[in-house]
């Protein structure tokens, strides 16, 4: 059965691969003088983000490996892509999934994971993810049976990354360009990773930059030796309060910071101007890849990717979630 929150392009139910997702040059948002921009449209996946394919490969892994069988509860945390993409494998495939999520995450992402099956325990704003990650761990202590598939540490995530670093290879090979430049922000750094892992082998020129939003920035902190306090911030998917385990930080030449009024701004943009519907983080992306292509000569080529959809965000539309502020609240980690 299909849900309202499916896209029609996805792929049917089942063990089908994921279609590939287009490699799309910007061009309204390109500057004059300044780099190509390309975007790989990861939004496009069947539940409208990228975390489609974490989930369909780590099942099918763990699968194979015999660590899992259908009619066990898969748990995740998640700000609500990756407990979309894992509820949505789940009822395809036979699990039971519970999603531990922040408060406050938008009421599309929790009517699309329930829309799929999945249950959803909340846990508190303040804790964050690092209390959602607590609470999957005695979970599963507490229900015999349950697995955590733990997207934060589980390197099956960024290896799930990979076909999209080959999918940009051959799409950037069929035009006849090569990279000079990756730059993506960071979660739980599976997209990073897998990506940057596959175009450094291709390209070993290549510049990765690696970009957190200000307000929760453990590698900025941790590269320039500073302390590091985790703010609440509005780039839902960012800025875990942690330097994360799935990121190989030998991958990483360059971090940046932007703002969420960056990504916000740039959103809207991004779907006035190129008619891509995307997200904040996928802004945030565009962003940081601008702001580096004016620095770089014309003919350059600067890649990046576009997370998920802008549906996830109606309801916090002007980017103020009511639960995180973009004020001055810390916690010291
Ligand atoms: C909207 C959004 N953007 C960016 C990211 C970061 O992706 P990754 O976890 O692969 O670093 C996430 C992760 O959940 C997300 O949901």
């Amino acid at each position: 059965m299909s849900s309202a929150f499916e896209h029609a392009a996805g792929r049917a139910a089942g063990a089908d691969p994921l279609p590939h997702t287009e490699l799309r040059e910007l061009k309204q948002l390109a500057e004059p003088d300044a780099a190509r921009i390309f975007v790989k449209c990861e939004f496009l996946n069947p539940t409208g983000s990228h975390k489609d394919r974490v989930f369909s490969y780590m099942i099918d892994q763990l699968e194979a490996e015999g660590t899992i069988r259908p009619g066990q509860t898969l748990v995740e945390c998640s700000t609500g892509n990756g407990g979309a993409a894992l509820s949505r494998v789940c009822r395809d495939r036979g699990y039971q999934a519970v999603i531990i999520m922040p408060e406050g995450m938008t009421e599309e992402r929790r009517k699309q994971i329930a829309s799929f099956g999945g249950t959803i325990i909340e846990t508190s704003q303040d804790g964050f993810l690092l209390e959602s990650e607590d609470t999957a761990r005695r979970y599963v202590q507490e229900h015999p049976g349950s697995h955590f598939l733990d997207q934060s540490t589980n390197d099956l995530n960024w290896k799930s990354w990979r076909s999209c670093g080959q999918e940009i290879v051959a799409e950037l090979r069929a035009r006849d360009v090569v990279p000079d430049h990756f730059i993506c922000s960071i979660g739980t750094g599976g997209t990073f990773t897998g990506i940057a892992d596959i175009l450094k082998q291709q390209y070993p020129d290549i510049v990765t930059t690696a970009v957190e939003v200000d307000r929760s920035a453990a590698l900025y902190a941790k590269r320039h030796g500073l302390p590091f306090e985790h703010h609440t911030h509005n780039m839902m998917g960012l800025g875990p309060g942690k330097v994360p385990s799935n990121l190989r930080e030998e991958l990483v030449d360059r971090v940046e910071l932007i703002s969420g009024d960056d990504g916000w701004t740039t959103m809207k943009r991004l779907i006035a101007e190129e008619g891509l519907f995307v997200g904040p983080t996928a802004g945030g992306n565009v962003f940081a890849a601008q702001r580096l292509a004016r620095t770089l000569p014309p003919q350059t080529v600067v890649v990046t990717v576009l997370f998920d959809s802008a549906w996830k965000y109606f309801s916090v539309w002007e980017g103020q979630y009511p639960k995180y502020s973009t004020g001055d609240s810390a916690t010291t980690r």
